[in-house]
């Protein structure tokens, strides 16, 4: 759906922050972008649905460049961000209030309002906290709320900037199974994380490094080839588990039994 193509982005003259970075993200993919602090990935995240705009190359959805401003209604329908703090995000005074806004931004006929806020309260379980004003929320249920509010615009792919990086590990957990449930529901989904567990949940990786794609394949490829390090990035518990115990390929939902039963024999 995005395509960027040689994009550069500096928000002060003569310090890039972006340099010829070309990919592009299809329907329904789950990637993780990672990368070192400062390496970018924000301003990539806010590049993506037009937030912030190029200062050379293009970025496009769907054939339609962000630089211009006709398109931008249908960019931000297309691709929501969830962002890291859940109090920066609640800008109205409960849930409900925080769906219609985006909604209205982006003109979506009244009569269809009504019908689109119980889908999304439903598709991320806040059903029963429509009326809830913010300090009456947990972490977990505002960064809930900010994905329904993304949600009621039917986007084709959610971006979450350390959207779990907040919470508490209940409601990380929380935010996690949504995400996959989003993905089966054919939702492309963008994770942009300094865990590298959260990396094994995507079929796709891309590396920044100071504003460059260093690597951009599956995650078997970058955990096997990758030099970690190098890149202030740490290997999974269960990658480090699976190399400990000299197998291949990358760990499955199962690694737990098989090395348990591994070491039980051993
Ligand atoms: N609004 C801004 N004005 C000026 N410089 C900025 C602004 N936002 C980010 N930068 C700088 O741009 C570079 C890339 O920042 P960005 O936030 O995209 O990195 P990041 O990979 O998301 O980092 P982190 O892992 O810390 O979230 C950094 O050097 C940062 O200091
Ligand atoms: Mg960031």
């Amino acid at each position: 759906m995005p395509v960027f193509e040689n994009v550069g982005f500096y928000y002060r003259r003569g310090q890039e922050v972006l340099r010829g970075v070309s990919f592009s993200i299809g329907e329904g993919e789950y990637v993780s972008i990672v990368g070192g602090n400062g390496s970018g990935k924000s301003t990539l995240a806010k590049l993506m649905n037009g937030l912030l705009l190029p200062k050379s190359g293009t970025v496009a959805v769907q054939g339609r460049t962000t630089s211009d401003p006709r398109h931008l209604r249908f960019i931000r329908e297309s691709i929501g961000l969830i962002f890291q703090n859940p109090d920066d995000q609640f800008i109205t005074t409960n849930v409900t209030d925080e769906i219609v806004f985006g909604l209205e931004n982006v003109r979506v006929p009244a009569g269809e309002i009504g019908k689109r806020i119980r889908l999304a309260l439903a598709a991320v379980g806040l059903e029963a906290y429509a009326e809830s004003a913010p300090h009456e929320l947990s972490g977990g249920q505002k960064q809930r709320a900010a994905v329904a509010a993304v949600l009621a615009m039917r986007p084709r792919i959610l971006v979450f900037d350390e959207a779990t990086s907040m919470l508490d590990p209940g409601a990380r957990a929380d935010m996690k199974t949504l995400m996959r449930k989003l993905h089966e529901g054919g939702i492309g989904i963008v994770q942009i994380t300094h865990h590298m567990d959260e990396v094994l949940d995507s079929e796709r990786v891309l590396l920044l490094d100071r504003g460059t794609v260093a690597f951009d394949g599956r995650p078997e490829a970058f955990f096997r080839g990758v030099p970690l390090e190098r890149y202030g990035l740490e290997k999974p518990f269960a990658v480090r588990v699976h190399e400990e115990l000299g197998w291949t390929g990358i760990p499955g939902a199962d690694w737990k039994e098989r090395a348990a039963a591994q070491w039980k024999r051993s």
